[in-house]
């Protein structure tokens, strides 16, 4: 067989799992109780307590965890949740599942998170045509925190459930807040790129008694604490998450501080190799995140073309990178059954044809990020523009985003509704 995959080879992400993770999993399986055993409560209590939350409910995504905050929010076939097309799909599909329609406004173009000025007008338009709002579900794309007080009076001023999608942010902090606790509830998520693992899993994270009981019930099927096994007060789901799952969560969690200071070191050795880069936008973190969460390292280059012809040429030198995110209102299935098209959310469009996330992960050299540097500023020296377009980016150590800020979509996010 021949090697087909060309050198330097540097992996995209890698969880970084320790001889403590190791020896609980082992401790797991050399047990008898493989499910809903000690480790589950452990691990709830002990994230919870991270995050200063009064109540955490495991479960087996965080695209579960989304779904079971939504209904117990009582989201349901007709109404209306406002999110950001900015995103990984699960962030709108959750709405979907409850039957409720996702309406997406655009995104803050430095921050790319949800703007909690399309938040209000979104909110008001729904009102006057007589329908309602029913929640808010902001994302903490990338780690970056949203503008989450203005996010909240709206809210407040809307009579609207709060529901923070942070599976990507978890340990972050706004304005000295841990993210995920700001609303009603929060969500993580635990899949193996993301800054802790459980291999696949999800936490919510609630001071609401009453949202912690729904949730630990349709978890699991829907049973009441009080019923039998056999018993099912209302319909469920098995979203519970099992004892291995759970013990890996409970030693990530009590490495989260290390882990997190070691994807921050990461990020810094990319800082100071981009900072000095011709054509690339290095992440600005807000003022108001107060502790980052690096979940992904995402850059922004000039323009689409530039884009495809980086990720090619970094993939013939070995090293991956993703387009994170294509705009989840273009997903086939999106524009298919709800009509959306290009041009209706034109920042989250934008950013979707420039962003870039390079490998990025706790355990990487400063080698490895010599090595994408390297690599990254060859391809673009070497890069000639077919036919120079606008530049989305003005690169430098003080670009930040420039594409599409009119508020063109104005009219397409409340008709989407
Ligand atoms: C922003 C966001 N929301 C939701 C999810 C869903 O999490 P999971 O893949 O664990 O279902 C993810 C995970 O990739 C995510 O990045």
């Amino acid at each position: 067989m021949t090697d087909t995959i060309p050198r330097p080879f540097v992996p995209m992400s890698e969880p970084d799992i320790g001889p403590a993770e190791r020896a609980a999993v082992l401790a797991v399986l050399d047990g008898k109780t493989l499910a809903l055993g000690p480790r589950l409560a452990a691990f709830e209590d002990r994230l919870a307590a991270r995050v200063g939350a009064r109540h955490g409910i495991a479960v087996n995504s965080g695209t579960a965890a989304l779904h079971l905050c939504l209904l117990a929010a009582g989201v349901g076939p007709e109404d209306v949740v406002v999110t950001t097309p900015f995103s990984f799909v699960a962030s709108a599909n959750c709405i979907l599942y409850t039957g409720a329609r996702p309406l997406f406004v655009d995104v803050d173009p430095v921050t790319l998170t949800l703007d909690p000025e399309r938040l209000e007008r979104a909110a008001q338009t729904v009102g006057r045509s007589g329908r309602r709002v029913k929640a808010v579900l902001p994302v903490h794309v990338f780690g970056e925190a949203a503008d989450m007080d203005a996010i909240l009076a709206v809210a407040e001023r809307h009579g609207l459930a709060v529901i923070e999608d942070a599976c990507e942010a978890i340990g972050g902090a706004y304005k000295g807040r841990p993210l995920g606790t700001l609303g009603d509830a929060g969500a993580f998520a635990f899949y193996p790129n993301k800054q802790m693992t459980t291999g696949e899993g999800g936490m919510i994270v609630t001071d609401d008694a009453r949202w912690d009981a729904l949730a630990r019930s349709l978890r699991n099927q829907g049973r009441d604490v009080f019923d039998e096994w056999l018993a099912h007060t209302r319909l469920g789901y098995n979203y519970r998450l099992d004892e291995m799952s759970a013990a890996l969560g409970l030693a990530q969690v009590e490495r989260l501080d290390e882990i997190l200071a070691k994807r921050g070191r990461v990020a810094r050795w990319y800082h100071e190799r981009l900072d000095a880069m011709e054509g690339v936008a290095r992440p600005r973190p807000s003022a108001w995140t107060t502790r980052e969460s690096w979940f992904v390292y995402v850059v922004r280059l000039a323009d689409l073309a530039t884009r495809a012809h980086v990720m090619r040429a970094l993939a013939e030198r070995g090293i991956p990178s993703r387009p994170y995110f294509p705009p989840i209102h273009l997903q086939p299935f999106y524009r298919a059954d709800f009509g959306f098209r290009e041009g209706m959310f034109p920042i989250a469009e934008a950013a979707g044809e420039t962003c870039l996330a390079l490998p990025f992960f706790g355990t990487m050299t400063e080698q490895q990020v010599d090595t994408v540097c390297g690599a990254l500023r060859e391809v673009l020296a070497a890069f000639r523009p077919a036919r120079p377009g606008r530049s989305r980016v003005t690169a430098g150590p003080t670009a930040t985003a420039t594409a599409g800020a009119s508020g063109a979509a104005g009219a397409a996010e409340a008709a989407r509704a």
